[in-house]
Protein backbone atom coordinates (compact mmCIF):
# COMPACT_ATOMS: atom_id res chain seq x y z
CA UNK A 1 0.00 0.00 0.00
CA UNK A 2 1.04 3.45 -0.96
CA UNK A 3 1.37 6.33 1.36
CA UNK A 4 -1.65 8.38 0.65
CA UNK A 5 -3.65 4.86 0.89
CA UNK A 6 -1.80 4.45 4.39
CA UNK A 7 -2.50 7.72 5.21
CA UNK A 8 -6.30 7.69 4.47
CA UNK A 9 -6.74 4.73 6.66
CA UNK A 10 -5.02 6.05 9.44
CA UNK A 11 -7.18 9.18 9.74
CA UNK A 12 -10.44 7.28 9.55
CA UNK A 13 -9.33 5.26 12.40
CA UNK A 14 -7.41 8.30 14.30
CA UNK A 15 -9.34 11.63 13.15
CA UNK A 16 -10.83 14.22 15.79
CA UNK A 17 -14.42 15.31 15.26
CA UNK A 18 -13.48 19.01 15.00
CA UNK A 19 -16.56 21.59 14.18
CA UNK A 20 -14.91 23.23 10.84
CA UNK A 21 -14.34 19.36 9.21
CA UNK A 22 -18.39 19.59 9.20
CA UNK A 23 -18.96 22.30 6.72
CA UNK A 24 -18.40 23.21 3.50
CA UNK A 25 -19.33 27.17 3.90
CA UNK A 26 -15.86 28.85 2.77
CA UNK A 27 -16.67 31.57 5.00
CA UNK A 28 -16.81 29.03 8.45
CA UNK A 29 -13.74 27.36 7.05
CA UNK A 30 -11.82 30.69 6.56
CA UNK A 31 -12.82 31.75 10.18
CA UNK A 32 -11.35 27.99 11.54
CA UNK A 33 -8.16 28.61 9.46
CA UNK A 34 -7.38 32.27 10.15
CA UNK A 35 -7.73 31.42 14.08
CA UNK A 36 -5.90 28.16 13.83
CA UNK A 37 -2.53 29.77 12.35
CA UNK A 38 -0.29 29.94 15.34
CA UNK A 39 -3.05 28.40 17.88
CA UNK A 40 -3.16 24.99 19.05
CA UNK A 41 -6.59 23.16 18.25
CA UNK A 42 -7.83 23.07 21.64
CA UNK A 43 -6.67 26.68 22.40
CA UNK A 44 -9.14 27.85 19.14
CA UNK A 45 -11.69 25.93 19.84
CA UNK A 46 -13.59 27.86 21.99
CA UNK A 47 -12.62 31.24 20.24
CA UNK A 48 -14.30 29.47 16.75
CA UNK A 49 -17.47 28.90 18.30
CA UNK A 50 -17.21 32.62 19.91
CA UNK A 51 -16.99 33.81 16.66
CA UNK A 52 -19.39 31.63 14.51
CA UNK A 53 -22.13 32.23 16.96
CA UNK A 54 -21.64 36.05 16.58
CA UNK A 55 -20.92 36.37 13.26
CA UNK A 56 -22.61 33.09 11.70
CA UNK A 57 -21.78 35.07 7.99
CA UNK A 58 -19.16 37.14 6.53
CA UNK A 59 -21.56 39.76 6.17
CA UNK A 60 -22.31 39.84 9.58
CA UNK A 61 -18.48 40.15 10.35
CA UNK A 62 -17.81 42.98 7.74
CA UNK A 63 -20.45 44.91 9.47
CA UNK A 64 -18.65 44.63 13.02
CA UNK A 65 -16.57 47.40 14.41
CA UNK A 66 -12.82 46.68 14.96
CA UNK A 67 -13.38 47.05 18.28
CA UNK A 68 -15.95 44.58 18.55
CA UNK A 69 -13.47 42.09 16.77
CA UNK A 70 -10.52 42.90 19.01
CA UNK A 71 -12.75 42.04 21.94
CA UNK A 72 -13.87 38.70 20.81
CA UNK A 73 -9.98 38.06 20.23
CA UNK A 74 -8.42 39.06 23.39
CA UNK A 75 -6.37 36.02 24.88
CA UNK A 76 -5.75 35.06 21.60
CA UNK A 77 -2.63 36.51 20.55
CA UNK A 78 -1.21 38.23 17.23
CA UNK A 79 -4.08 40.85 17.17
CA UNK A 80 -3.09 41.81 13.95
CA UNK A 81 -4.98 38.44 12.54
CA UNK A 82 -8.28 39.77 13.78
CA UNK A 83 -7.77 43.47 12.42
CA UNK A 84 -6.82 41.84 9.21
CA UNK A 85 -9.66 39.38 9.16
CA UNK A 86 -11.90 42.50 9.18
CA UNK A 87 -10.16 44.10 5.79
CA UNK A 88 -10.67 40.76 3.86
CA UNK A 89 -14.26 40.26 5.23
CA UNK A 90 -15.15 43.92 3.90
CA UNK A 91 -13.52 43.35 0.77
CA UNK A 92 -15.71 40.20 -0.28
CA UNK A 93 -18.33 41.96 1.05
CA UNK A 94 -17.98 44.52 -0.93
CA UNK A 95 -16.99 42.00 -4.20
CA UNK A 96 -18.25 38.84 -3.92
CA UNK A 97 -21.52 40.37 -2.33
CA UNK A 98 -20.89 38.36 0.99
CA UNK A 99 -20.52 34.96 -1.20
CA UNK A 100 -17.56 34.29 0.14
CA UNK A 101 -15.26 32.61 -2.54
CA UNK A 102 -14.10 29.18 -2.83
CA UNK A 103 -12.07 28.96 -5.83
CA UNK A 104 -8.31 29.15 -5.64
CA UNK A 105 -7.97 31.12 -8.32
CA UNK A 106 -10.56 33.83 -6.49
CA UNK A 107 -9.00 33.00 -3.44
CA UNK A 108 -5.40 33.81 -3.82
CA UNK A 109 -6.56 36.97 -5.34
CA UNK A 110 -7.82 38.48 -2.42
CA UNK A 111 -5.49 40.79 -0.14
CA UNK A 112 -5.15 38.65 3.16
CA UNK A 113 -5.22 34.95 1.71
CA UNK A 114 -2.13 33.25 1.01
CA UNK A 115 -1.27 30.24 -0.40
CA UNK A 116 -2.14 27.94 2.48
CA UNK A 117 -5.18 29.68 3.48
CA UNK A 118 -6.67 29.57 -0.49
CA UNK A 119 -5.66 25.90 -0.66
CA UNK A 120 -7.34 24.91 2.51
CA UNK A 121 -10.40 26.92 1.56
CA UNK A 122 -11.05 25.63 -1.89
CA UNK A 123 -10.15 22.36 -0.76
CA UNK A 124 -12.23 22.18 2.21
CA UNK A 125 -14.96 23.88 0.55
CA UNK A 126 -14.60 22.96 -2.81
CA UNK A 127 -12.73 19.62 -2.96
CA UNK A 128 -10.09 21.58 -5.33
CA UNK A 129 -6.74 19.48 -6.21
CA UNK A 130 -4.75 22.12 -3.88
CA UNK A 131 -2.37 20.67 -1.07
CA UNK A 132 -1.81 22.56 1.94
CA UNK A 133 1.48 23.39 2.99
CA UNK A 134 1.99 23.90 6.86
CA UNK A 135 4.09 23.39 10.02
CA UNK A 136 2.58 19.57 10.00
CA UNK A 137 2.63 18.97 6.76
CA UNK A 138 6.42 20.00 6.06
CA UNK A 139 7.62 17.66 8.98
CA UNK A 140 6.01 14.77 7.74
CA UNK A 141 6.92 15.85 4.47
CA UNK A 142 10.85 16.25 5.35
CA UNK A 143 11.14 12.79 7.87
CA UNK A 144 8.93 10.43 4.58
CA UNK A 145 10.94 11.35 2.14
CA UNK A 146 14.13 12.32 3.79
CA UNK A 147 14.29 16.56 2.97
CA UNK A 148 16.63 18.61 4.59
CA UNK A 149 15.76 21.65 2.70
CA UNK A 150 15.03 24.19 5.22
CA UNK A 151 11.40 24.01 5.65
CA UNK A 152 11.17 27.96 6.03
CA UNK A 153 13.85 28.87 3.51
CA UNK A 154 12.79 30.56 -0.12
CA UNK A 155 13.61 27.23 -1.60
CA UNK A 156 12.65 24.77 1.21
CA UNK A 157 8.76 26.72 0.77
CA UNK A 158 8.75 26.07 -2.82
CA UNK A 159 9.83 22.78 -2.97
CA UNK A 160 7.99 21.18 0.21
CA UNK A 161 4.69 23.05 -1.51
CA UNK A 162 5.99 21.01 -4.75
CA UNK A 163 6.17 17.77 -2.78
CA UNK A 164 2.75 17.72 -1.11
CA UNK A 165 1.14 18.91 -4.63
CA UNK A 166 3.16 15.37 -5.71
CA UNK A 167 1.76 13.70 -2.71
CA UNK A 168 -1.64 14.98 -2.84
CA UNK A 169 -4.88 12.26 -3.55
CA UNK A 170 -6.06 13.80 -6.58
CA UNK A 171 -9.33 12.14 -6.06
CA UNK A 172 -9.69 13.14 -2.25
CA UNK A 173 -7.85 16.56 -2.17
CA UNK A 174 -10.31 17.64 0.99
CA UNK A 175 -9.54 14.43 3.13
CA UNK A 176 -6.00 13.99 2.28
CA UNK A 177 -5.30 17.35 3.45
CA UNK A 178 -7.06 17.01 6.66
CA UNK A 179 -5.24 13.59 6.99
CA UNK A 180 -1.68 15.66 6.06
CA UNK A 181 -2.58 17.64 9.05
CA UNK A 182 -4.13 15.47 11.51
CA UNK A 183 -0.95 12.94 11.18
CA UNK A 184 1.22 15.60 11.54
CA UNK A 185 -0.43 16.84 14.65
CA UNK A 186 -0.92 13.32 16.62
CA UNK A 187 1.39 11.10 15.21
CA UNK A 188 4.27 13.02 13.29
CA UNK A 189 4.94 14.77 16.46
CA UNK A 190 7.79 17.53 16.69
CA UNK A 191 8.96 15.62 20.01
CA UNK A 192 9.18 12.24 20.85
CA UNK A 193 6.87 10.59 17.66
CA UNK A 194 5.68 7.20 18.66
CA UNK A 195 7.27 5.65 15.84
CA UNK A 196 6.71 2.15 16.46
CA UNK A 197 3.33 2.51 16.11
CA UNK A 198 3.45 4.84 12.67
CA UNK A 199 1.30 2.72 9.64
CA UNK A 200 4.19 4.33 7.09
CA UNK A 201 7.66 3.47 9.10
CA UNK A 202 8.21 0.87 6.78
CA UNK A 203 8.86 3.44 3.63
CA UNK A 204 10.37 6.49 5.74
CA UNK A 205 13.20 7.70 5.26
CA UNK A 206 13.95 9.24 8.83
CA UNK A 207 12.20 6.26 10.60
CA UNK A 208 15.10 4.02 8.50
CA UNK A 209 17.55 6.07 8.96
CA UNK A 210 17.41 7.79 12.41
CA UNK A 211 17.08 10.69 11.31
CA UNK A 212 13.75 11.24 13.27
CA UNK A 213 15.06 14.17 15.49
CA UNK A 214 17.17 15.72 12.98
CA UNK A 215 14.29 16.37 10.34
CA UNK A 216 12.79 18.71 9.44
CA UNK A 217 15.32 21.36 9.13
CA UNK A 218 14.71 24.96 10.27
CA UNK A 219 16.38 27.80 10.02
CA UNK A 220 16.80 30.41 12.43
CA UNK A 221 14.86 33.50 12.00
N1 LIG B 1 -4.82 23.50 12.06
C1 LIG B 1 -4.98 24.32 11.02
N2 LIG B 1 -6.00 23.92 10.25
C2 LIG B 1 -6.51 22.81 10.83
C3 LIG B 1 -7.57 21.95 10.52
N3 LIG B 1 -8.32 22.14 9.45
N4 LIG B 1 -7.80 20.90 11.34
C4 LIG B 1 -7.02 20.73 12.42
N5 LIG B 1 -6.02 21.51 12.77
C5 LIG B 1 -5.76 22.55 11.99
Amino acid sequence: MNFTDNLLQWYNKNRRDLPWRNTTDPYIIWLSEIILQQTRVDQGMPYFYRFAEAYPTVTAFAAATEDEILKLWQGLGYYSRGRNMLKTARIVQEKFNGNFPHRYDDLIALKGIGEYTAAAISSFAANQAKAVVDGNVSRVIARYLGISEPINSTAGKKLFQQLANELLNQQLPAMHNQAMMEFGALQCRPKNPDCGICPVKAGCYAYQNNQVNQLPVKLKT
